[in-house]
């Protein structure tokens, strides 16, 4: 029988009930970052966490983070980590089985007797999800003072400032710099994730090791047109802002398509239309586009050409277009070492396979500080960031397990 087992009974009471923290006039499950819902989740959280036997404190960029005393207190910790915040009509699972899966950990290894020689840190990052402010992974980028002065002035559509957000929260802004992780200051991160995408459920496969996560750019463009009247102004004598942007969401495509790699993908997943009337030529639009890859010299390559091309296009057509970066995060390779004990101890647990992360996490901020490790469970159909979202809780188990076993591996082998 193995003592490390995760109770899935008790993991499975944890997911639902956290899951009850969200906005019920949306679809799915809708927790966004710095809401009531969010809030309330966050003091269930660190309640949760207590009780579990962490010590708990939220840190200057608002992470909660519950501490377990190794046996060798002068070792820096191994941290596990992940989300509670959502994005918009999202699913049940993404974040929130890696943190709660994290408290699981702590309650088995307590209720076992089995001491480990490093700190243990459980995160929930604030914030991973694109926000209100624009940016994604606020409390990844805090933890490692990666939050700009500029970053968090931010507002919000009603005027909020990121930086009082993060007060709201428990987070102090004026401390992140000082405060900040630096190089050395953990010796591993790890995520279990579930994998938002279809490779592993497509293969039957259980376990997934993670061998690399993209890296994503965000720009915001404004194109202006101009306005005039829909019936009167001919077509060739219009300056029909959604037109010009139409035509920009189709070169994205293609720049990114012609890249013939699966890694290498471009989306504008956000877009407003001025007046948005239909009988008014659209004067003004506003979106926002992301690349990824799992090479940051080709994002940089997609988004100049990108963006000389659009600018070369608007001239010809008499409209100004503005690009104004949101974000960029750095892909990730995982390390050989770390790939190869993660794979020992899933295997351990259930068959397993190496995959590249088409979606971005935390790990990729951590990667600065730490050397990061993630695993994936599979999810259905590969739907994530929408309602259908699912992973079972066999297979969150088995997740859980893999996590434990891999804890224990690494514990024993990092100074
Ligand atoms: C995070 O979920 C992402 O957008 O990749
Ligand atoms: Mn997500
Ligand atoms: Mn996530």
């Amino acid at each position: 029988m193995d003592r490390v087992r995760p109770n899935i009974g008790r993991l499975k009471s944890d997911i639902e009930r956290i899951s009850t923290f969200i906005d019920k006039s949306k679809l799915g499950h809708t927790r966004r970052s710095f809401t009531e819902e969010y809030k309330e989740a966050r003091v269930w959280l660190r309640e949760k966490m207590e009780e579990s036997g962490l010590e708990t404190s939220i840190d200057a960029a608002a992470n909660i983070i519950g501490r377990l005393s190794g046996s060798d207190n002068s070792l820096k910790p191994i941290i596990i980590g992940s989300h509670t915040d959502t994005v918009e009509n999202g699913g049940m699972y993404d974040g929130t089985i890696g943190v709660l899966g994290g408290i699981e950990v702590v309650r088995i290894l307590k209720e076992n007797g089995v001491n480990l020689r490093h700190p243990l840190e459980i995160v929930d990052f604030t914030s991973e999800e694109p926000s209100e402010f624009g940016l994604s992974t606020i409390g990844s980028k805090g933890m490692i003072g990666e939050l700009t002065k500029e970053m968090l002035q931010r507002r919000d559509n009603c005027g909020r400032v990121l930086s009082d957000a993060i007060h709201d929260l428990g987070g102090n802004s004026r401390s992140i710099k000082k405060l900040a992780r630096k190089k050395g200051d953990a010796v591993l991160y790890l995520e279990l994730h579930n994998e938002l995408g279809p490779v592993l459920d497509n293969k039957e496969c259980p376990l997934g090791v993670v061998t690399g996560i993209v890296g994503i750019h965000r720009y915001k463009v404004i194109v202006n047109g101009e306005a005039n009247h829909a019936g009167t102004t001919p077509m060739n004598m219009r300056c029909d802002a959604l037109v010009f942007t139409s035509k920009l969401v189709l070169k994205l495509q293609s720049l990114c398509k012609d890249k013939n790699r699966d890694d290498v993908v471009g989306t504008v997943g956000k877009l407003n239309v001025e007046p948005n009337a239909s009988n008014v030529i659209p004067g003004k639009c506003e979106f926002e586009f992301e690349v990824r890859s799992l090479q940051n010299d080709i994002i940089d390559e997609i988004v100049s050409q990108f963006i000389d091309e659009a600018q070369a296009l608007s001239k010809e057509r008499n409209i100004k277009v503005k690009f104004d970066n949101i974000s960029k995060s750095s892909s990730v390779i995982i390390d050989e070492g770390i790939k190869k004990v993660l794979k020992d101890s899933c295997e351990e647990v259930a068959k397993t396979m190496y995959l590249p992360s088409g979606a971005g996490h935390d790990a990729n901020h951590i990667n600065e500080i730490a050397p990061v490790g993630m695993i994936f469970v599979p999810s259905k159909d590969g739907k994530s960031h929408c309602p259908e979202e699912y992973t079972s809780y066999e297979e969150i188990e088995i997740g859980v397990h893999a996590l434990i076993k891999a804890l224990l591996a690494f514990d024993k082998i990092l100074k």
